[in-house]
């Protein structure tokens, strides 16, 4: 069980529900649940997407593509079963989010899945947890019991004459198949590894029919959105950034945990007054602002707000929501070759740039690190991390190299320091605690 923390900045949409018991259905009912799916039968398939437009979300996987321009994208006549799949495979490193909805509300995903089914006529979705959210399966599968057994889902929803089914897919625990085409090969029974692009799934997806795929806490918006209406929602946010969605506050700060703020709210009170400021009285050396595959900012960079447009303008993106605080005992050159050690280790190793570029990348990192460094390694890591910059299948190869210009763009001086066979600054000057995991 999650421990829920608080903080009086907090506007809370999507976390109205935590911490009150909304897993058991009729609790979830007496919550206003179910009302939101009821509305929409109502509204119809262009009500429903002319709210969402108005509503400005952008998906919360990492994208930020804006949610009613997709559903508008499927086409409203298909030979092909369409489908709805909720991305609830959650792997982006410092992201943790989606398992607090699934473990807090998890009627709020089946409905908005089911909201989105009926906004592009399909009659049968799809939950894919990752596999490491095994805990939360059983969770999962108890609101989707429970909501067959009260007929809300299944033949004729709410006497509608609307048939639709959801079903629950554990994946197996891999990064990779949180990309949107790897998901549909997992839950086709296939191996992870994702679809050349175009066709895009909104027109061939799932079993070559036409698929929405959304990020679980994108779909858990929506009830909330379809029941206060698309403008108010926008209104809590910034322009073209509508709402509020879940930070990710993890790493060196005091209070770390997951809290609802509006979009565009100002990094550096979100770190100092929702965070508490930096642990253990020490000082801020960089964040990396939306997961883990985002650029870095240095400390003096963080006086921006937390949206798509601003931080895109800032040199860095807001991705999963994932904000990681790193001191000033933090050493960076360790934290890019954890960080490539992750990637290295997720790359589904189809294409070469970056299944040899994540490997090139940790092991220089790890001997830099380990003081066998030489100066020309320095541009070189830059230099084969440019080059896998849109050269690969999928955005992991990006989500691989972005972050790693910017570590050496931004802190060549830490990368200077390690040279010539000299000790990590950070491991001499005895910082008390392990920064990072070495072993693989
Ligand atoms: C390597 C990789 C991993 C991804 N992992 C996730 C994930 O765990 N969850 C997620 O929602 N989106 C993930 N995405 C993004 C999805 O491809 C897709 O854009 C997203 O599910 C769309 O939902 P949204 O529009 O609601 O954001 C990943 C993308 C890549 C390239
Ligand atoms: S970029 Fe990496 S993860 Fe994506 S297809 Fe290529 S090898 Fe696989």
């Amino acid at each position: 069980m999650a421990y829920l923390v608080s903080h009086p900045d907090e506007v809370k949409v999507i976390s109205r529900r935590f911490g009150k018991g909304a897993t058991a259905i009729d609790r979830y009912l007496e919550l206003d649940g179910y009302q939101a799916v009821r509305k929409a039968l109502e509204m119809g398939p262009e009500g429903i997407i002319s709210e969402m437009k108005a509503s400005n979300l952008r998906g919360r996987g990492g994208a930020g593509f804006p949610t009613g321009m997709k559903w508008s994208f499927v086409p409203k006549e298909s030979a092909k079963p369409k489908y709805v799949l909720c991305n609830g495979d959650e792997s982006e490193p410092g992201t943790c989010k989606d398992r607090l909805i699934f473990e807090q509300d998890p009627h709020a995903v089946i409905e908005g899945v089911m909201i989105a089914a009926i906004a592009i006529g399909s009659h049968s979705g799809y939950i894919y947890i990752r596999g490491e959210y095994r805990y939360l399966s059983e969770i999962m599968q108890k609101a989707l019991a429970d909501a067959y057994a009260k007929g809300f889902l299944g033949k004729n929803i709410f006497g509608s004459g609307y048939d639709l089914d959801i079903y629950w897919h554990g994946g197996a625990g891999a990064y990779e198949v949180g990309e949107e085409s790897a998901l549909m090969e997992s839950l086709e029974g296939k191996r992870g590894v994702p679809r050349i692009k175009p066709p895009f799934p909104a027109v061939v997806g799932l079993w070559g029919g036409p698929t929405v795929i959304n990020n679980a806490e994108t779909l858990a918006t929506v009830p909330h959105i379809i029941l206060m209406g698309g403008q108010k929602y926008a209104g809590l946010g910034t322009p073209r950034n509508g709402g509020t969605r879940l930070f990710c506050l993890s790493g060196h700060v005091a209070k770390p945990g997951v809290y609802e703020l509006p979009m565009g709210y100002n990094l550096k009170e979100m770190i100092y007054e929702v965070g508490g400021g930096i642990a253990n009285g020490r000082k801020l050396k960089a964040v990396v602002p939306g997961g883990s595959s985002v650029p870095v900012l240095k400390a003096d960079e963080i006086d921006v707000a937390m949206d798509f447009d601003s931080l895109m303008k800032a040199g860095s993106m807001l991705g999963s929501g994932g904000v990681i605080i790193l001191d000033d005992q933090t050493c960076i050159v360790k934290f890019a070759l954890r960080t490539m050690r992750f990637y290295r280790h997720e790359s589904c190793g189809w294409c070469i740039p970056c299944r040899e570029g994540t490997d090139w990348l940790e092991k220089t990192l790890q001997r830099f690190h380990n003081g066998g460094g030489v100066a020309k390694d320095i541009d070189n890591m830059k230099y084969l991390a440019e080059n896998m910059l849109g050269r690969t299948f999928c955005p992991l190869g990006d989500a691989a190299a972005m972050p790693t210009i910017a570590f050496v763009e931004k802190f060549r001086d830490e990368f200077e320091d390690h040279l010539e066979g000299r000790p990590c600054p950070f491991e001499k000057s005895g910082a008390e605690r392990p920064v990072m995991v070495e072993a693989h």
